[in-house]
């Protein structure tokens, strides 16, 4: 037995016992005639301790960091205690010591806080993983994992793999592709996820799916985008967006309940319209308020009575002016504003400027642009915005509805961010519902479906598709927590007609339409099932109850931002051989 009791068990209750132990030396403190080493595994850390005199002592002398050992010892009441380990009240009096393992010194320390910064220690994935804090991220993805199986089990719902070499599947990034060795010239693409298999699971009567699946993309990468990550990927037939919506608010109450002890509200819904009115984003960060106010009207109304030259030109050529109420920021600097300034003008956030308004003690309201409107109008503003003395008032505007909301929201955000009101603590859940069936895509120049081209309309938008296919609203949901799309799904179109409509107004021709999608209108055919149902990200879910910034650190062996694997070198070249019997060419692809 190479041990009897791991290195986070033993307590004052075990002390006398004799116990065998083993892991990695974490840490050797010589004090004259003791030496004493922390020892590590997965449970925890043990002191050993080793008196001068005993072969152990001199054996332990010789040890680096990292090695791994066992020894056999007594557990003993410890002198000085340590509050901060769960062991901290015993140690090992060590009568026997083996080495197991020596280990080279390692590039970084194995501690909580390491002086190994962020590309060393991906080199290094797997000693960065020996670090508490990291694994313990992938302790609680394995807990949440269990708890959505467990979940989803007793809700009748069967767990089926899919393939991974599939064809392009409509998520609208871009795919992997994998050259086909027996079929020359032709290639799979690895899934975006496995939205037409499982819909084609309903046609064949499974009723409930689910897979934790693997989905790949290839597309920009952002704290929370890997080009590979995992979906809890749901399917159901005969249901309603209120079945499905009820199922999955269960699965969300669930995971809260048995990971955080966190008992879950009934969650609210929004509708898209109102997301982006209130907040100007889809994924609206809830924890705090600030919602938008619309301005135009007024500033507009003041700007009409106005002779030309006096006028603000850039409010009165915005089509939209909006602004929010910072409660008790009045105090805020010019530095800091100025800041603000700075942050909405960068060239991610785009805006042109930002103007603002204190709200002072008397009531009176001092702004940016006192020149060009009387306390009257400014005082109406600050009635619309609800604003009190003390409180800041940030304004943008511009050409664009959308976009100068998009802006907005980026400057709420860092609002929230400066003013301590995201705690990554709190969680704000939410449903965004009714979202548009398609949006304009100026690159390519036409429809794209918001969601997936296998979304159905509200039945009653079905009319306008042939009108104002714009202005359709979708069967489609996401689920929001803190700012973050943890989940999003839709009821699907199951008539053969219907989809064939949708697929001619995204622009496919029924020739295109058929080559793609042909199998899948075909199975409609058969008798389709009236379904939907929705793909959580888990490894968002899981980065946002750990309280991280990033996904990444949620995973065990993640991609960088170039989407590279530094620890096994991936993506390389391959070697001219297997080039060969692929048929692929690249040297004519390669720069000289
Ligand atoms: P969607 O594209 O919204 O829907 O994806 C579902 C969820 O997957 C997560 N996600 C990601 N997580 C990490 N890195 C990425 N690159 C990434 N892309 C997406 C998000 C998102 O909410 N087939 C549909 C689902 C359905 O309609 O049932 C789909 O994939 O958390």
């Amino acid at each position: 037995m190479y041990r009897t009791k791991t290195c986070g068990e033993l307590r004052l209750t075990n002390t006398g016992e004799t116990v065998t132990l083993a892991g990695w030396v974490q840490r050797i403190r010589k004090m004259g005639g003791m030496t004493f080493i922390d020892l590590r595994d997965r449970y925890g850390i043990t002191q050993l301790a080793f008196n001068q005199g005993t072969e152990a002592f001199e054996q332990a002398n010789a040890l680096g960091r990292e090695y791994v050992i066992q020894v056999t010892g007594t557990v003993i009441e410890r002198q000085s205690k340590n509050a901060q380990l769960e062991t901290g009240e015993i140690e090992i009096d060590v009568q026997k010591l083996t080495v197991l393992n020596a280990a080279v010194t390692p590039p970084f320390t194995i501690e909580d806080e390491t002086d190994g910064g962020d590309d060393i220690r991906m080199k290094y994935r797997y000693l960065d993983l020996r670090r508490s804090c990291v694994r313990k991220n992938l302790e609680l993805r394995h807990r949440m994992a269990f708890e959505v199986r467990r979940y989803l089990d007793q809700q009748g719902f069967l767990e089926v793999e899919t393939p991974v070499l599939v064809n392009s599947t409509p998520e609208g990034a871009r795919d992997f592709v994998v050259p086909s060795r027996m079929n020359p010239g032709q290639f799979y693409a690895l899934p975006q996820s496995p939205q037409i298999l499982k819909q084609l699971l309903m046609v064949s009567g499974f009723d409930r799916y689910f897979q934790i699946v693997k989905c790949f993309r290839d597309e920009d990468l952002r704290a929370d985008r890997q080009p590979e990550f995992t979906q809890i990927d749901c399917e159901m037939s005969f249901v309603e967006q209120e079945d499905v919506l009820n199922v999955f608010e269960g699965m969300s109450r669930h995971l809260f309940k048995t990971i955080l002890n966190i008992d879950l509200p009934k969650l609210p819904r929004m509708t898209w319209q109102d997301a982006m009115k209130y907040y100007g984003s889809d994924k609206p960060d809830t924890r705090f308020g600030m919602t938008f106010v619309e301005l135009q009207d007024i500033f507009h109304a003041a700007e009409a009575k106005k002779p030309e030259e006096e006028r603000f030109s850039v409010f009165a050529t915005a089509k939209y002016i909006g602004g929010i109420c910072a409660t008790g920021c009045a105090s805020y600097t010019r530095k800091q504003l100025d800041q603000l300034t700075e942050f909405v003008r960068r060239p991610q956030i785009g805006a042109k400027g930002m103007v603002y308004a204190r709200v002072e003690q008397d009531g009176s309201v001092k702004s940016s642009v006192d020149k060009f409107y009387s306390q009257d109008v400014l005082q109406a503003v600050a009635k619309e915005m609800n604003a009190q003395a003390g409180d800041l008032l940030l304004i943008l505007s511009g050409e664009d509805t959308m976009k100068t909301r998009k802006q907005l929201s980026e400057l709420r955000l860092e609002m929230g961010r400066q003013l301590g009101l995201r705690d990554p603590k709190k969680f704000s859940c939410l449903w965004v519902i009714d979202f548009p069936m398609y949006e304009w895509s100026d690159e390519e120049n036409r429809l794209m479906a918001m969601h997936h081209p296998f979304t159905s309309p509200k039945p009653e938008d079905i009319p306008l598709m042939d009108t104002d296919p714009a202005s359709v609203r979708a069967n489609a949901y996401d689920m929001v927590i803190n700012g973050v799309e943890v989940g999003g799904g839709s009821i699907r179109i199951h008539d053969a007609k219907l989809q064939e409509k949708t697929f001619e107004i995204l622009g496919f021709t029924p020739e295109q339409a058929q080559t793609k999608f042909g199998f899948l209108m075909n199975a409609f055919k058969y008798g389709a099932p009236p379904h939907g149902g929705l793909a959580y990200g888990l490894d968002r879910f899981v980065s946002l109850f750990a309280g991280l910034d990033s996904i990444r650190d949620c995973i065990a062996f993640p991609k960088n931002n170039q989407g590279r694997d530094v620890m096994l070198g991936a993506p390389g070249e391959l070697d001219p051989i297997q080039l060969d019997e692929l048929q692929l060419d690249i040297r004519k692809s390669r720069p000289q």
